[in-house]
């Protein structure tokens, strides 16, 4: 084989005149007026090689060339001649004159074109995702990956943090996503569980003196997957000692922001903090998209004597809210578009949309278009109309339900709205700390949870603590960036008894305790140092620093929404020798799920 002298993609008017090699793949290739013009491709790009027929052998060679042959090329680097400069391709200045044509290995017809942007199913694409590899795009997501954790490593490094492996095969640590489960053949009836996160063994590190701890760790979460999670995912891992959250946020947001300015060029603007509370009364969610300058706005105090019961039931009960979400421009949409936008709250829960359009405010109730303004007093409307600085062409829409519903239903109305009609401010990055979390919320059930995890530090006493758990605060943060929750961590606790405390609130009684984190819990008492730290989702992170659509797009044998692999049809039967070594007997009641029913 002739080695390359040059990458395809790194030619440019520099090399004109030069003599080189190039190895690739044929990307296209077109025959013009007797002459074959070959598309060369590499990881760095596209150039175009050119064989005359005065070149017999090379012409002739050239001439059996179809897509995906592997092949090594020799020539001469020439200037294209006037007219024939592509300026959409990064080499589209120059072309090169093939001198000798070395064909080294065939290539099947691809199962989807390569050479051109054509919509193919990501389900073909995840199949033959060896073909899709070689698309310079998905490359380039991974390329920037690779220079992301490398910078990370740099600068964690310098910063004084080791990495150190934590275990694949271990106990649950709970993140609150179902375990991944590894039987054991060796200890019958028992089984390991693919770590959530390193949680505990962070801890136990810093317990064990190792100061600072960073991991670019794999986790293993069975939940129900969506556009921006995979059942396998990447985290960049870290855990301090003697420090608290001023001290780690300083330290990952500086992190972040070089991160941005390295490897993609971007200088991202100063980090807001805004509480837990206050981002769910302005945006309805604990991680809102900053770039929106939409919010929502309480009216709970104009509404409890209103003949309206819809509003006045809510405005009056402690635990409900109703808010009001202005749209700029909002008396454009149809009834059609409203229905349909009613019927995206009920997904959340809410139980209409009430909205006024905003036609002519100088008009009284006359300049008004709703369902719902013969229900209120003139006077409230006016309140209403203030309250929410309206202006002429504007829609108000109005949730009234649970504080959580009506959160839920705006919050997720606003992300859509601003989609749909185009509402962002300029900026185009807008990161942000969630701080000042609650220790625990309910789950569907009535039940305690911890909101973060059950190692999270309570910002208040034990007694506190069990006088009022759903009043507690935590030391948790989250970062976010675009709506897209980056990374959360938190100081965790590391008092024994704190974390007894902790445990019994959540229902879990001192013998699971023991079972499940006896461990940790004495490790707790022979002197834990304050520690605290954070995780941050790589593949997240890369698919903004990328504008990727899907966090498949960054990773290079992802699952599908159904936690599968097309590509090497993951997870597979085992044999019936296996099953007997595991000590397992299957008991299949139900069909087996079809994963290539629903991508
Ligand atoms: P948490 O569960 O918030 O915290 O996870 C940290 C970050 O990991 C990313 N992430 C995911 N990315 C892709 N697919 C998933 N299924 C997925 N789940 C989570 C998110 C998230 O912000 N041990 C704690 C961290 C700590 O307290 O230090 C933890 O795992 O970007
Ligand atoms: P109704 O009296 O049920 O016909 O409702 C009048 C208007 O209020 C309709 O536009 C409904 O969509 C809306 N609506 C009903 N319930 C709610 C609610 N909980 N929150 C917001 N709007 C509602």
């Amino acid at each position: 084989m002739h080695y390359r002298t040059h990458y395809c993609g790194n030619l440019s008017a520099t090399h004109i005149e030069h003599h080189i090699t190039l190895n690739g793949w044929v990307h296209k290739r077109r025959d013009h007026g007797g002459i074959i013009f070959l598309d060369l491709r590499d990881h760095t790009g596209i150039v175009q090689v050119v064989f005359e027929p005065e070149n017999q052998q090379a012409f002739y060679l050239a001439d059996t060339a179809r897509s995906e042959y592997v092949i090594a090329v020799s020539g001469k680097v020439r200037k294209r001649p006037e007219g024939t400069v592509n300026p959409q391709m990064k080499t589209g200045a120059i072309e090169v004159l093939g001198q000798a044509f070395q064909l080294i290995n065939r290539a099947q017809t691809p199962p989807f074109p390569l050479n051109e942007h054509s919509k193919v199913s990501e389900e073909v694409r995840l199949q033959h995702r060896v073909m899709d590899l070689r698309r310079l795009d998905l490359q380039a997501n991974l390329k920037l990956k690779s220079r992301a954790m490398s910078f990370v490593r740099n600068f964690l490094e310098q910063k004084d943090f080791i990495e150190i492996e934590t275990p694949m095969l271990t106990k649950a640590t709970p993140e609150g996503a179902r375990d991944y489960l590894v039987p054991s053949r060796i200890h019958p009836e028992h089984f390991f569980a693919l770590p959530q996160s390193p949680q505990l063994f962070k801890q136990l590190l810093m317990i064990g003196g190792l100061d600072r701890y960073y991991q670019i760790a794999r986790c293993f979460r069975d939940e129900d997957l969506r556009a921006d999670r995979q059942p396998e995912f990447t985290q960049i891992d870290m855990e301090m000692s003697f420090t608290d959250e001023a001290q780690i946020m300083a330290i990952s947001e500086n992190m972040i922001k070089n991160l941005f300015q390295t490897c993609i060029s971007v200088t991202l603007p100063e980090f807001p903090h805004i509480t837990y509370k206050e981002a769910m009364r302005r945006f309805g969610s604990d991680k809102p998209d900053l770039r929106i300058p939409l919010e929502l706005i309480d009216l709970d105090d104009l509404l409890t004597e209103v003949p309206f019961t819809v509003f006045q039931q809510p405005a009056a009960n402690k635990n409900c809210r109703v808010s009001a979400l202005r749209v700029p421009g909002g008396t454009r949409l149809t009834r059609k578009q409203i229905d349909h936008y009613t019927r995206f709250v009920a997904g959340f829960g809410a139980k209409g949309l009430a909205y006024i359009k905003v036609n002519t405010i100088t008009s009284g109730t006359a300049g008004l278009q709703s369902p719902i303004i013969k229900f209120l007093p003139e006077s409230v409307i006016q309140a209403i109309l203030d309250r929410t600085e309206a202006q002429d062409g504007d829609i108000i829409f109005f949730g009234a339900d649970t504080y959580t519903t009506v959160s839920n239903a705006l919050g997720a109305l606003r992300l859509q709205i601003a989609q749909d009609l185009n509402i962002y401010h300029d900026q185009k990055w807008c990161p942000l700390w969630i701080t000042e979390f609650p220790m625990f919320t309910y789950d569907d059930q009535g039940a305690l949870t911890p909101l973060h995890h059950p190692f999270t530090s309570p910002a208040v006493s034990i007694e506190e603590l069990r006088a009022a758990p759903e009043q507690a605060g935590s030391r948790a943060y989250d970062m976010v960036l675009n709506g897209t929750e980056l990374g959360g961590g938190s100081i965790r606790i590391h008092d024994q008894a704190m974390q007894q405390a902790v445990l019994d609130l959540l229902g879990i009684n001192k013998q699971q305790a023991t079972e499940q984190f006896g461990f940790l819990l004495e490790a707790l008492t022979y002197g834990a140092p304050p520690h605290g730290g954070i995780a941050f989702g790589l593949d997240r992170l890369i698919m903004l620093m990328a504008n990727a659509p899907s966090i498949r797009d960054v990773i290079a044998f992802p699952k599908t929404q159904s936690a599968a692999c097309l590509l090497t049809q993951a997870p597979g039967k085992i044999s019936q020798k296996q099953l007997d070594e595991l000590h397992i007997r299957l008991n299949i009641r139900q069909k087996p799920y079809d994963s290539s029913k629903s991508q």
